[in-house]
């Protein structure tokens, strides 16, 4: 199985983007002007001895660690996937690939009712897909046995933030979830979001934004430093049925930065993850059956 970065080139506007098949991981996507949209840290590890910090790491079946005997973030971020046989293209709109991980080959600790001795069986592919100004990620989730699961899955992208502006709420800030349920992981406090989100001065920022009622997909504007404006689309379904979808704000700040070794220390001012997600209410995936989440980032 190879374990080199793949590049995906999109001909005809010159934008380009890389995987790792280690966990199916965009490390970088450059617009056709050449603006890198995604951070990487500059410590992070790309020998597939741990997941790549930075990019997009994919979270399933959970987010954080509800089941701890399976990893934090679930399997699909420390395995190698595959090439999709003939699934790259290059066309005038845009370009692409698309990876597959089967459970079989999952390596990993899967834990609980993952373990290696369920019945489970399933399969994920990924595809990515690389515009002029942007880029698309879809995850497919097929229950091949017979056996139902319940799971969460998480697009967990690192936005490069422009000139070090991380901490500034001017520039730095998203949009779109106002009216959102908060879970603050870090103060413990659970209140209703109702202005643009901001990276605290002086706190690492860990959120979890859960849609009111009747909201169903996500629609962000991410301001990842001055004139560097995306918007941020995702959607999932699950048999067919559309499912809500939550967001999550994440920046490490200074502490928790310097107790990553893969993260550089002052790196916290470079990022902002945001990261939609099916994490709440997400219906059983039966056998046979298939779920879908995709995402689409757009310069604007
Ligand atoms: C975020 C979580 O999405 O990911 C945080 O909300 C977590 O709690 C962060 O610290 C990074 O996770 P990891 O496993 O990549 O260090």
């Amino acid at each position: 199985m190879s374990s080199s970065p793949i590049t995906i080139k999109h001909t005809k506007s010159g934008a380009e983007c890389t995987i790792f098949p280690y966990g199916a991981h965009v490390t970088s996507v450059k617009s056709a002007e050449g603006k890198e949209l995604l951070f990487l840290s500059k410590d992070a590890i790309l020998d597939g001895s741990k997941a790549i910090r930075g990019g997009i790491p994919l979270c399933f079946p959970q987010f954080g660690q509800p089941d701890k005997s399976m990893p934090q973030h679930g399997f699909l971020r420390n395995n190698y996937w595959k090439e999709v046989e003939n699934s790259r293209f290059d066309n005038d709109e845009s370009a692409g690939i698309s990876m597959e991980l089967s459970l079989k080959d999952v390596v990993n600790s899967r834990g609980g009712k993952w373990d290696t001795d369920t019945k489970l069986d399933a399969k994920c592919t990924y595809t990515v897909k690389i515009l002029p100004d942007g880029f698309t990620t879809t995850i497919c989730m097929y229950n091949l046995g017979e056996e139902s699961f319940n799971f969460q899955v998480l697009l967990h992208n690192y936005f490069l933030v422009q000139g070090r502006m991380a901490l500034n709420g001017d520039v730095c800030n998203v949009k779109g979830l106002e009216g959102y349920a908060v879970d603050d992981k870090v103060s413990g406090e659970k209140y209703v979001c109702d202005k643009p989100v901001t990276v605290p001065q002086k706190l690492i920022i860990d959120r979890v934004y859960d849609p009111p009622k009747e909201t169903i997909d996500l629609n962000l504007t991410i301001s990842a430093g001055k004139s560097n404006n995306l918007s941020l689309t995702a959607s999932g379904e699950v048999d067919g049925k559309p499912v809500s979808v939550s967001g999550v704000v994440w920046n490490p700040h200074e502490q928790k930065a310097q107790a990553m070794g893969d993260f550089g220390d002052d790196q916290y001012h470079d990022m902002i993850c945001c990261e939609p997600g099916l994490l709440k209410g997400v219906p059983l995936l039966e056998g046979g059956k298939q779920a879908t989440f995709t995402q689409t980032i757009k310069c604007l």
